[in-house]
């Protein structure tokens, strides 16, 4: 029998009842599939922090390198360690370290869950830049503490970087409704937006089959509200893509929906499935955290995998649990109770 090892960090708050209802659903449905899971937890978040004095340990990535993927809850616990130092001491490193460039993320409405929309008619796959963009983590600050003080946050676009997440777009756009909305701002942006630009219009003209449309983020914000079901794939930069994804979440119903994969399309190393939420602090110890972003995030690992029978089941056993009114409700359900209804559902 096939046996998949999967790296397993539930980091932070919610992180840890999502993972581990996600972790019983994948279990359930490779029992019934034909194939194993084997699970290696690792403790690596704050609290692993405020014991060791690091996210992870110095080996940590070359440790995750020998799975065949990963899947994470969530990282942060801004009360007690700074966000700039959880966020670049474990999330953000792994991305990189994997070339995990591509970041999908899915936003439709699940069966039985309203939106805030008025027509719930849309279904858009997001696509982020994962690797570099407005997250390189290039800058500085001096004179710190006087007033004089400036602070430099660069935004490094590369040639290649931006070429591969677009070609990755388009490909996604022409196995989908073969329409692509590029996401920028080179109206004010004058380098990397025009870059990014160019770069479209280029690539466009190799994929004649796909319709792309270049819109500027502010106006894609309002897009999504207004006309979301005239939208396919869109493809952003990384902070665009990220304030995106939350805007896509809220349309779908909320932060408990949406799932994500941080892809290396090479398979020169192991990519990550989690939740496009973080940590949740302010509902951590209630237990009312929606399990289903990240049960779906781990459907999207078993597609990476080439699973794609057993996707598909865990998928139909959300939509199952979502129409019979089961986790749509924020706060209503516990996280057991609908990761239950999931497991009750794979057929
Ligand atoms: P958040 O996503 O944790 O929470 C935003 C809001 O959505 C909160 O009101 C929360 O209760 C709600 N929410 C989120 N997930 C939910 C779920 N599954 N079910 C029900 N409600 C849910 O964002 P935040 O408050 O800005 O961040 C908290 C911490 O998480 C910070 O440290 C932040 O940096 C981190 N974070 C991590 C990730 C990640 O690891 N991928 C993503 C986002 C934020
Ligand atoms: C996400 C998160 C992260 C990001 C944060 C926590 C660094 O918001 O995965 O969307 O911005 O990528
Ligand atoms: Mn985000």
């Amino acid at each position: 029998m096939k046996t998949y090892s999967i790296a397993l960090l539930p980091g932070d708050g919610i992180g840890n009842p999502v993972t581990e209802a996600a972790w019983d659903v994948l279990q359930a449905t490779a029992k019934t599939s034909g194939f194993s899971l084997e699970g290696t937890a690792f403790p690596w978040s704050c609290d692993f922090y405020k014991q060791t004095g690091a996210m992870m340990p110095t080996d940590g990535i070359e440790t995750l390198s020998r799975f065949d993927a990963i899947l994470l809850g969530a990282v942060g616990w801004p009360a007690e360690v700074p966000d700039s130092v959880s966020l670049h001491g474990l999330l953000l490193p792994i991305r990189k370290a994997f070339t995990q460039y591509a970041n999908i993320r899915p936003h439709r409405l699940l069966p039985g869950v309203s939106g805030p929309l008025k027509s719930g008619a849309f279904d858009i796959l997001c696509i982020r830049e994962n690797t570099e963009g407005e997250y390189s983590g290039a800058g500085g600050r001096i004179h710190q503490g006087t007033a004089d003080e400036v602070a430099v946050e660069t935004s490094i676009f590369t040639r290649k970087g931006v070429e591969r997440i677009l070609r990755f777009a388009f490909e996604q756009a022409r196995m989908r409704r073969g329409k692509l909305a590029s996401v920028t701002k080179s109206n004010a942006q004058k380098y990397s937006m025009v870059f990014w630009d160019e770069i479209t219009r280029r690539l466009a003209a190799e994929y004649p089959d796909v319709e792309v449309t270049s819109y500027h983020i502010d106006a894609m914000a309002a897009r999504m509200v207004m006309a979301p079901e005239s939208l396919d794939v869109v493809v952003a930069s990384n902070l665009f893509g990220d304030i995106l994804t939350d805007l896509g979440a809220a349309i779908q119903g909320g932060l408990g929906f949406a799932a994500s994969a941080n892809i290396n399309p090479d398979r020169s190393a192991p990519s990550m499935f989690e939740p496009v939420h973080g940590s949740a602090p302010d509902i951590a110890h209630l237990g009312i955290a929606n399990p289903i972003a990240a049960i779906w995030s781990g459907a999207m690992m078993l597609e990476h995998l080439g699973e794609t029978p057993a996707a598909a089941r865990m998928v139909s056993a959300i939509e199952a649990t979502t129409k019979a009114g089961i986790g749509i409700i924020p706060g209503r359900d516990k996280t057991e109770t609908i990761a239950r209804a999931v497991l009750e559902r794979l057929l």
